[in-house]
């Protein structure tokens, strides 16, 4: 059904859309890999409809996970996106390609299929049987969410099941630690989850179709990214790894880092194959392009060849918020991707202190004094942002541009893992000359 105003707001009656549930605000491919600092689909929907219609042309200089043109192809509006991050506008490209679900599950089975056959039988009896103890140990010392266990407690349940854990690593013959292709790799993963990681990617690559390749890049990440010896309690934004079983915070029992990737990777094949079927029957044939660049200094006029845009709907980097490159680490080490690191705008290791944000300002009014010869006189121009400083007005003046509306909305859980809720701003505004 094509989603209208009323119909979304008959779920959510403001512009928080804290009626919806999970599964609605994670629908189809926005859920095909976890990304920092994205928004909920149904805000960028909502602004579409009520601004734009079926044909018309729009900017997103920040593109992201690529929610705007999501739903700007759902939409049939045309879309322009642009990132400096090079995992972005590749996981964009994965979400929005129009894909033959036949190839796809050809692929995806005879994929499967190799794997299955490169599995270490050792391994997989190794995982099973620590599997086993760490239930049987569970049920008797740690049972359930809510019996409170001291620190002393704990520490002495680890420590008396690291003995067992022990001896299966030398039975089974299991080494932990790995040697990755870069740092991160090397510190991250254990050493048999990295070799399987590793033999994805060398079956991904034989792929012939691009397409195909680029979506099982994708669904290879998104399996790093949670095999990665990571806490469960910590796996956005993980300190340190953990190579053996640890007492875990999220579950208040012991669990287990994984040890391999192979059946991981089989489960967010078929969940993502499932979200780009379900999307290809809402993608329209509109026209989408996906730079990876600066915003501050792509040159728009080779891209646009004469077209203006109707509007922008983006929300940007905010100060001092995320390290964008940084939170796709093990992608980037992985895969082989170019990183642009040095040009992103306000990532978190600046921090957010008085110099950060002076430069930030500068940066942000940068871009969009980029775009500003390319919009149409009558361009809808919205930027979303969490304006804690309420540093925007400046960035506006200094760009210039000024305000034409202001929209708030209550955000309760915008960053994966972060649970902290604050106001997010919708700025509408326009050139002043
Ligand atoms: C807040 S996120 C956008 C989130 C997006 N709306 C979504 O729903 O996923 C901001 C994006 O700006 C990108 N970025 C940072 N510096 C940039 C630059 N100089 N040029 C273009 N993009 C940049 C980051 O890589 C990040 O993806």
């Amino acid at each position: 059904m094509l989603n209208t105003i009323s119909n979304l707001f008959t779920k959510s009656n403001n512009l928080d859309f804290n009626q919806l549930n999970l599964v609605e605000t994670t629908k189809h491919v926005h859920k095909l890999h976890p990304n920092k600092g994205k928004f909920i689909p149904q805000l960028a929907e909502y602004y579409l409809i009520k601004h734009f219609k079926k044909g018309d042309l729009i900017l997103d200089p920040f593109l992201g996970s690529g929610t705007t043109v999501v739903q700007c192809k759902e939409l049939g509006i045309n879309t322009i996106g642009i990132d400096i991050s090079s995992f972005h506008t590749l996981l964009t490209k994965s979400k929005i390609t129009g894909y033959n679900s036949k190839l796809l599950e050809n692929e995806s089975r005879k994929l499967v299929k190799v794997l299955e056959s490169k599995k270490k039988k050792q391994l997989y009896l190794f995982e099973t049987t620590l599997k086993k103890k760490i239930r049987l140990y569970n049920s008797k010392y740690c049972t359930g969410k809510n019996v409170t266990l001291s620190p002393e407690d704990k520490k002495k349940i680890i420590k008396n099941f690291q003995k067992i854990q022990n001896r299966l690593l030398k039975k089974y013959k299991i080494k932990l630690n790995s040697n990755g292709e870069s740092k991160y790799i090397h510190y991250w993963f254990n050493h048999s989850t990295l070799n399987e990681l590793r033999l994805i990617k060398t079956e991904i690559e034989k792929i012939k179709n691009s397409d195909t390749k680029d979506l099982f890049k994708i669904v290879l990440s998104r399996t790093a990214r949670s095999t990665r010896s990571a806490k469960h309690q910590s796996v956005a934004s993980p300190r340190h790894p953990v190579l053996t079983p640890y007492f875990c915070k999220k579950h208040n029992k012991i669990c287990s880092p994984p040890y391999t990737a192979f059946n991981k990777f089989t489960i967010y094949l078929t969940d993502s194959i499932k979200r780009v079927n379900s999307f290809n029957h809402l993608n329209t044939p509109s026209i989408h392009t996906l730079v990876t660049t600066d915003a501050r200094t792509i040159n728009y006029k080779k891209i646009l060849k004469g077209k203006l845009l109707d509007g922008v709907f983006t929300s940007p980097p905010y100060v001092g918020q995320i390290n964008y490159h940084k939170q796709h680490q093990y992608a980037y080490d992985l895969l082989g991707l170019k990183s642009n690191i040095e040009f992103e705008i306000g990532p978190l290791s600046r921090g957010r202190g008085a110099g950060a944000r002076k430069r930030y300002i500068t940066e942000i009014s940068l871009a969009l004094i980029n775009f500003k010869p390319f919009l149409k006189p009558n361009a809808k121009v919205f930027l979303v942002a969490n304006d804690r400083f309420n540093i925007y007005p400046q960035i506006f003046t200094q760009a210039n541009y000024k305000i034409l509306k202001t929209d708030y909305r209550n955000v309760s859980r915008r960053s994966e893992g972060d649970q902290s809720s604050y106001t997010e701003t919708i700025f509408q505004i326009t050139p002043i000359n």
